[in-house]
């Protein structure tokens, strides 16, 4: 075995059939290895299986199993040792590999390539490295939705004013209201796993585009590679991107879910809301404005999301003229797809962070905040409502109660008894406590609602549903 890595760079694996060298320029345009290394550990595994296969089908001996497969772990072990560093000359990772083996186990390392080409060779890459992703980022996924269960617990009596349009609307649970982004990340972690299914087919052995030559054992490497199924057709094996469209469509949405929290900590941490403080450990200063603490950690992910959602457009588009089968065009797929998982693992990171250690609740300001709106008016139309009080009706004369008190510079628990009952008899002395902040959350006990109960109740199903294994 040779271990010396190679000094000189040598002629592209492709060149017999060409006269001239490629244009330097052309070369460095061509090339992937730049950020396709990244599949490197993919590239190794897929080959291996395949390594297997071609043995097992009586393609090459055992023997030349094994000088393969060593080789194959040699090349593993320079890489992560930094060793292994090929150069633009390697054009793909997957030359790379294969001209790195030539060299390390003779020309043995050339029989690797048999019933196979990169074209099946880098679908399949790519479908392992995704479903190693889709797998971390479920992981994470379910770390966020650990850290939103434990704030919800801690805050199921914490009040905080619920809005529609931005306008104060009614008072709710901030459990309740943490608990709308743990059924979004639900569904994100959920999402995943459908998708999960439609990357983990394999398109190895469909060859360049038409299948080969060669007696393959398609079900053997699928299984050595834990594929549940082979492509049935090869031209759309080698060309199906369907599954990096919907894997980078699921991340969008984590993202404009992680987004939209992130406007709300922004809005939370203004002097305007006050409802949150940053911690140290998460916010930043100004270079000029002393006085300053910035939310840079949720301003990041809001302002991330946009290049996810460009990378689903960018593969979008890079699909949708392209006719059967690989297509150069195809390449194109690989730093979409890498930026999307990387940034989308740093954001889900950050802000499981940020929940855990960097904001803190202002509750005394919160609990001042729902006392001091119009936020309990539906309340007070109700309490007529059900004392029989046409809702119309009652809408109307709580709608003149607002209209007067405001004019009056008074909340609604500020009037007397004797006005209320000028507004209508049926009001008692009750209506106060009907009308108090904590009373109108409890009393939205309808299911799915802000009720005290119902949010202890589902805080008790995220619970749940993070045990079990299924997770559903
Ligand atoms: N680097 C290529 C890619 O990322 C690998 C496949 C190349 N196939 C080919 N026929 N040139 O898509």
């Amino acid at each position: 075995m040779n271990n010396q890595l190679p000094q000189q760079p040598e002629a592209k694996t492709w060149s017999q059939r060409f006269e001239r060298a490629l244009h330097p320029a052309i070369e460095e345009f061509n090339a992937s290895i730049g950020f396709d290394i990244e599949l490197i550990e993919y590239d190794l595994n897929g080959s291996g299986a395949h390594a297997k296969m071609l043995a097992r089908t009586g393609i090459i001996s055992a023997a030349e199993k094994s000088q393969l497969l060593a080789g194959l772990e040699q090349i593993r072990s320079e890489y992560r040792q930094g060793k292994f560093q090929p150069g633009i000359d390697a054009e793909d990772v997957h030359l790379a590999v294969e001209r790195r083996l030539t060299e390390i186990a003779g020309d043995v390392g050339k029989k690797l390539h048999t019933a196979r080409s990169r074209n099946d060779q880098v679908g399949t890459d790519t479908r392992l490295y995704l479903r190693d992703q889709i797998e971390q980022i479920r992981t994470q996924l379910r770390q966020f939705q650990e850290v939103l269960l434990d704030l919800a617990e801690v805050h199921v009596e914490t009040l905080i004013p619920g809005y529609t349009h931005l306008q104060r609307a009614q008072p709710l649970s901030l459990a309740h209201h943490l608990m709308a982004y743990f059924e979004m990340a639900q569904r994100d972690w959920e999402r995943l796993g459908d998708v999960w299914k439609r990357v983990n087919i394999s398109p190895l052995g469909c060859g360049a585009l038409a299948g080969t030559t060669f007696p393959i054992d398609r079900q053997y490497t699928a299984e050595e590679l834990g594929f549940a199924s082979v492509y049935g057709n090869s031209l759309d094996g080698v060309s199906d991107r369907d599954f990096a469209v919907e894997f980078c469509c699921s991340a969008s949405l984590i993202m404009v879910h992680l987004s939209r929290l992130s406007e709300e900590i922004i809005l939370w941490a203004s002097r305007e809301f006050g409802f949150v403080t940053l911690s140290d450990r998460c916010a930043t200063g100004s270079s000029i404005m002393p006085q300053k603490k910035n939310p840079d950690v949720p301003e990041l992910v809001r302002g991330k999301t946009g290049r996810v959602f460009g990378h689903l457009q960018a593969l979008l588009v890079l699909m949708k003229g392209l006719p059967m089968a690989y297509n150069k065009d195809l390449q194109e797929d690989k730093e979409a797809l890498f930026d999307s998982v990387k940034t989308l693992k740093a954001c889900l990171q950050a802000m499981t962070i940020l929940l855990r250690e960097g904001i803190e609740f202002r509750t005394e300001r919160l609990e001042k905040a729902v006392a001091s709106d119009f936020s309990n008016a539906t309340d007070v139309a109700d309490y007529l409502a059900a004392r029989g009080v046409p809702f119309r009706e009652a809408y109307n004369l709580v709608g003149k109660a607002v209209k007067t008190s405001l004019a009056a510079g008074k909340l609604l628990p500020d009037l007397s008894l004797e006005e209320w009952k000028a507004l209508h008899p049926a009001f008692e002395s009750d209506i106060y406590q009907a009308i108090a902040p904590r009373q109108v959350v409890a009393a939205r006990n309808s299911y799915g609602g802000t009720g005290f109960e119902q949010v202890r109740k589902a805080i008790q199903a995220g619970r749940d549903r993070l045990a079990t294994v299924s997770g559903g």
